[in-house]
This record gives C-alpha cells, sequence and structure tokens, in this order.
C-alpha cells in the first residue's frame, strides 16, 4: 500500500527543507520518547519532531486505517457516508485514508490539540479539492463537547495517548456522535490491544454492535498475554527512509482496532487470526469465530472452503469480501 499520490506529493513538500540528518534525528529522538513513555507525556516537542511523525509514522498510521476501513466496508458494502468526524486527527492521516475508502465523504471536521499538527494537517490537505475545505478545531478531547452528529468517526492511534480513566468517557462522547460507524485504531502491541479491548466491552455495554474484525459481539476471548493484531505493508518513500535511516523500501505496520456501528452490517462469520498456515492437502487456520477461538484445518476433500481457505489471509474476513491485493502475508508472531 502506498500513500495517494496528492498526500505524497505534499509531504514530500512539507519534507523538502528539513535535511536527512535532521529529520533521522528528530525521529531517533522522538521514537525513543515514545518508547520509553508509551505516548504519556506527550513526545513531539518541536515543529520538527512534528514532521519527523510526518515522515516516519503518517504513512503507517495512515496503512494501518486505510486496511482497517477496507475490511469495514466489505462488511457494509451499500452503505455511503457522507460526514466524518476524525478525532484526535494529528496531521490528517485517518480523513485521508477515510476519503480514500469512501469518496462519498464531503464533510469533514478533525479535532486536534497540538497547533503545530494541526498547520502541517491543513498544509497537506490544501493540496485536495474535498479535504482543504475541512474544518479543524484545536481542542483537548478531554474537555470538548461535540456539535451534532457525523456518519463515520474514526480514532487512530490517538485513544491510547489519554489517561486511561478518561478513555471510557470520551469513548461514550465518539460513539454518541456517531449516527453511522465508530472505528478506534491502536497499535498492533499488546498495550493497543488492551485499549481496544477495554474501548470495545465499552461500547458493547452501551448497546453497539461490533461488525469488525470480530465476528461477534459478545465478550472478547482472546488468551490473557495474547493479543489480536493485524499487519499492513507499506511502502517506504525516500523521506520515510531517510528518517529511519533504513534502506528496504516497505514496512509491516501492526495495528489493532474495533469497529462498530448503529447501521446494517454483516460482520464476518470468522476472522483469521494468523498466517494461515499451508500443509500438503489441507490448510491450518486460527480463527476467532461465534464460538470463540477455533483451530481448524481444512481438507482438500471440503471443495468449497478449501477454495475459500486458499485465498484467506492474516485480518481477512470468511466468507470472504473483496479485499486489498496487497496485505501483507507475513505472521506477526
Ligand atoms: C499518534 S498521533 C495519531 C494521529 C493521527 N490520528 C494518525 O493516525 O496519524 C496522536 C494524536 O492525538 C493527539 N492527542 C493526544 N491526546 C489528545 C487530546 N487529549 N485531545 C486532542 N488530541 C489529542 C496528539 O496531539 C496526536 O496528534
Amino acid at each position: 500500500m502506498d500513500l495517494p499520490l496528492t498526500l505524497r506529493t505534499a509531504l514530500d513538500l512539507a519534507l523538502e527543507h528539513v535535511k536527512p540528518s535532521e529529520l533521522a534525528r528528530a525521529t531517533r529522538e522522538v521514537s525513543d520518547r515514545y518508547r520509553q513513555t508509551d505516548g504519556q507525556p506527550y513526545y513531539l516537542r518541536t515543529a520538527r519532531d512534528v514532521l519527523a511523525y510526518a515522515a516516519f509514522r503518517l504513512p503507517a498510521t495512515y496503512a494501518a486505517t486505510s486496511a482497517a476501513l477496507h475490511e469495514i466496508k466489505g462488511t457494509m458494502p451499500d452503505w455511503r457516508p457522507n460526514s466524518l468526524l476524525d478525532a484526535g486527527a494529528g496531521p490528517g492521516s485517518a480523513s485521508w485514508a477515510a476519503v480514500d475508502t469512501w469518496p462519498s465523504i464531503i464533510d469533514f471536521e478533525l479535532v486536534e490539540t497540538d497547533g503545530r499538527m494541526i498547520s502541517l494537517g491543513r498544509a497537506l490537505m490544501a493540496a485536495d479539492r474535498n479535504l482543504s475545505a475541512a474544518r479543524w478545531t484545536q481542542s483537548d478531547l478531554n474537555h470538548w463537547s461535540p456539535d451534532g452528529h457525523c456518519d463515520l468517526v474514526v480514532m487512530s492511534y490517538a485513544l491510547g495517548e489519554l489517561d486511561e480513566p478518561q478513555r471510557s468517557d470520551l469513548v461514550r462522547r465518539v460513539w454518541e456522535q456517531s449516527s453511522g460507524v465508530l472505528v478506534l485504531i491502536e497499535p498492533g502491541t499488546p498495550a493497543g490491544f488492551e485499549v481496544i479491548r477495554h474501548a470495545r466491552a465499552d461500547l458493547i455495554a452501551l448497546g453497539a454492535q461490533v461488525v469488525a474484525p470480530c465476528p461477534h459481539s459478545s465478550a472478547c476471548p482472546m488468551a490473557a498475554g495474547d493479543w489480536c493484531h493485524f499487519s499492513q505493508r507499506l511502502a517506504r518513500s525516500r523521506a520515510h527512509r531517510d528518517a529511519k535511516r533504513v534502506s528496504i523500501g516497505y514496512e509491516d505496520e501492526k495495528y489493532s482496532y474495533v469497529a462498530v456501528a448503529r447501521v446494517p452490517a454483516t460482520p464476518a462469520s470468522a476472522r483469521v487470526l494468523r498466517h494461515p498456515q499451508i500443509r500438503p492437502g489441507h490448510i491450518r487456520l486460527e480463527l476467532c469465530t461465534n464460538d470463540g477461538l477455533q483451530h481448524r484445518i481444512v481438507s482438500k476433500r471440503d471443495t468449497l472452503s478449501f477454495r475459500e481457505a486458499r485465498h484467506a489471509s492474516w485480518g481477512s474476513g470468511l466468507p470472504s469480501h473483496p479485499r486489498r491485493e496487497d496485505r501483507t502475508q507475513h505472521a506477526g508472531k
């Protein structure tokens, strides 16, 4: 997966005056700070840090969000959202992914606390006819009062940055704000998954229906110490490689997510949780199903399921629906 050309070009433009060595230094400092603190306190201290974030994280959060949104779209192919709330928007990565998934979105509202992120996000969006009209609100989500409803609400890589006691309240408020679908995305780490697992339980208690990735709205069956996550491969631009001081032209972003809806959806009947193991005459699948976690062996004799299993990949829903071809084929654990 790659960024849309307009975003890629705008990002290159925003980064063109930053020396590769400065970008690499800022990237290293931001990564170290983030790793040491899990995002709290806030790890972006300067305008250079914000540019480094855009160079080395925006492509990855865009890719993860885009992958999650395409899975959700598969469960509700006839749904056409018109409005989006991007909460904890950063430079607006999720808004770009959302309009790429649903070009029907024409109304964009973004809430972000960091003014430097907003300036960068506005500069990037100036290049796009629809996104340039986006409304940005500089606000701390903890004290922000929503105004009206949006068809789609996305909070990508932001919920985990709030203090834990404040998350449930914000989850309730963003759910109330959504008239269609709410999507929460976090890093595909044990900590990121715990944020999603808690939010999922809060949302189910509020009466929400889970539409992806889970095939059910029952309690999450994932065992303690394990975590439900997926992976999306993305292309690294020159600036991205410079920032990380690497030469490989791609990386795999791990992410966890949950989507809940107020509108009709047909969740997958099972979700593939690991890379399928292809053996002579059969395929082994690790699945999340309505009956909990299952280890399923699909034999070649079972023609219909075998054909389905052969096309399955880590993260896909069964029965499958059209999906992006470039999802990574790598198991993460
Ligand atoms: C890791 S970035 C993710 C940005 C973007 N959603 C993405 O996917 O690339 C987290 C963003 O959440 C914002 N944020 C964190 N806490 C916030 C709060 N209490 N209110 C508003 N924004 C917040 C940060 O300023 C930062 O821009």
